[in-house]
């Protein structure tokens, strides 16, 4: 009897061997991306909407608890972030070593696994334990990016502020000076955009290493090499790259088809679910275009929004039917840079929004969800023989 109950030929070669698509693994409040329409609800708000008006720590909130925090609520929140944002001595020494030898995703894991050390009992996992552990975590992950790249670029720590948002003290402590304004809005903008985003293989990772009743901190440092890859969360840096290769908005569309033509595959591009234009792609835009007064980033919008529409119309003769077109990674290249962080920060900086999305999958699963165990069709042989090692 097939446990996988695949019991024919026929079924076999029906059986899946790709992705999961379309298969649910969770149910959830959280968020849900409508693939055909174009349209992200994260917590029954449409992103646009909460993009526009919400600061991250009212979306960290929204995440958490599901409505939107009333004043009082949300000045509690953001006083307990603040509180959490000095970081453990071991951590420190954590970001001292990492920042000596390590990239910024290998050092974000290595460090965010050391943040257990101040649990106050790791085998407690009660829910305020956890809704702690969440917040440590939204509070100290933006710091440890920052305090990696200040090291690493053997400059000195600048200590965290007690007095700003998650945003305005991430700047901060990054550069060392009052970010502008027009800054802490973009920066503010692009965490709540990418908050979350359904079951995207980082969330699966964290939920998946949730439902084994393992701690909030395995399921984050799960989720982020997950987020590490190309095909996820590491594609703005290439991305950017690829837009500075080409140069002259003239230059686009001949670079687009050779790419396409050698195989190659164009970062910012294409989506697992989405089949219409990335929702987040218009946020990130927007806040891309408001920023360029004071960026004088212009010419570099202008020059994307040419490989946009080059990109989409060669891929639209190359793959027919995919519905490839640009996502979330298109336009955060753009903002990242506009904000004038460094290439190589884009991913952890998209890791500082998504931790509200992780921990948030985290605290949901714990309350209501089973472990995670799916099945594999195996194709293999049966049945063979050991053979001593010097027959072989
Ligand atoms: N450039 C060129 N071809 C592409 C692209 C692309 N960006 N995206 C998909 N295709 C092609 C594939 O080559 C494949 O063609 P084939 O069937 O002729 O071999 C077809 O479209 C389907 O591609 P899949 O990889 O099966 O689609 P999947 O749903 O797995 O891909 C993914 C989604 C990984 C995002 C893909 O579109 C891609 O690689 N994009 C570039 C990387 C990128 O932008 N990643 C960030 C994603 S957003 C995020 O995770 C936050």
């Amino acid at each position: 009897m097939s446990t996988t109950g695949i019991t024919s030929e026929k079924d076999r070669a029906n059986a899946p061997n790709t992705g999961l698509e379309g298969i649910v693994v969770a149910r959830t409040e959280l968020s849900d991306v409508d693939g055909q329409a174009g349209v992200l609800t994260v917590c029954g708000y449409d992103i646009e909407e909460l993009a526009h008006n919400a600061t991250y720590e009212e979306v960290v909130h929204l995440l958490w608890h599901r409505v939107l925090p009333t004043a009082n609520e949300l000045q509690v929140l953001q006083e307990r972030l603040i509180s959490y944002r000095r970081l453990p001595e071991e951590t420190q020494i954590a970001c001292a070593a990492a920042a000596r030898r390590m990239g910024p995703m290998d050092a974000l894991q290595f460090i965010v696994g050391s943040l257990i050390v101040d649990d106050p009992d790791p085998e407690d996992e009660s829910y305020d334990l956890n809704l702690m552990r969440a917040e440590k975590l939204v509070a100290r992950v933006p710091v440890i990016v920052a305090m990696y790249h200040r090291l690493r670029s053997g400059q000195p720590i600048v200590e965290p502020r007690e007095d700003c948002s998650i945003a305005a003290n991430f700047l901060y402590q990054l550069t060392g000076a009052e970010p502008p304004v027009g800054e802490v809005k973009g920066l503010n903008t692009y965490l709540v955009t990418v908050a979350d985003h359904g079951m995207n293989a980082s969330t699966f990772s964290a939920r998946v290493i949730a439902s084994t009743a393992s701690d909030m901190y395995s399921a984050v440092t799960g989720a982020l090499g997950a987020l590490k890859g190309s095909l996820h969360g590491g594609a703005p840096g290439p991305a950017l790259e690829m837009i500075e290769e080409i140069g002259e908005p003239e230059r686009a569309e001949a670079w687009m088809r050779e790419a396409v033509a050698s195989g190659k595959r164009l970062m910012g591009f294409g989506h697992r679910v989405y089949k219409v234009r990335d929702p987040r792609a218009e946020v990130l835009y927007e806040a891309a275009v408001a920023l360029a007064d004071e960026t004088g980033e212009q010419e570099a919008l202008a020059l994307a929004r040419e490989v946009e529409r080059a990109g989409v119309q060669v891929l639209a003769e190359s793959k027919p039917g995919r519905n490839l077109n640009t996502n979330v990674e298109f336009y955060t290249a753009l903002l990242l840079r506009e904000l004038g962080l460094p290439q190589d920060l884009f991913t952890p900086t998209f890791a500082i929004g998504r931790t509200a999305g992780w921990t948030a999958h985290v605290l949901e699963h714990q309350k209501s969800g089973r472990l995670i165990r799916p099945q594999s069709e195996y194709v293999g042989p049966r049945g063979l023989r050991y053979t001593p090692v010097l027959e072989r």
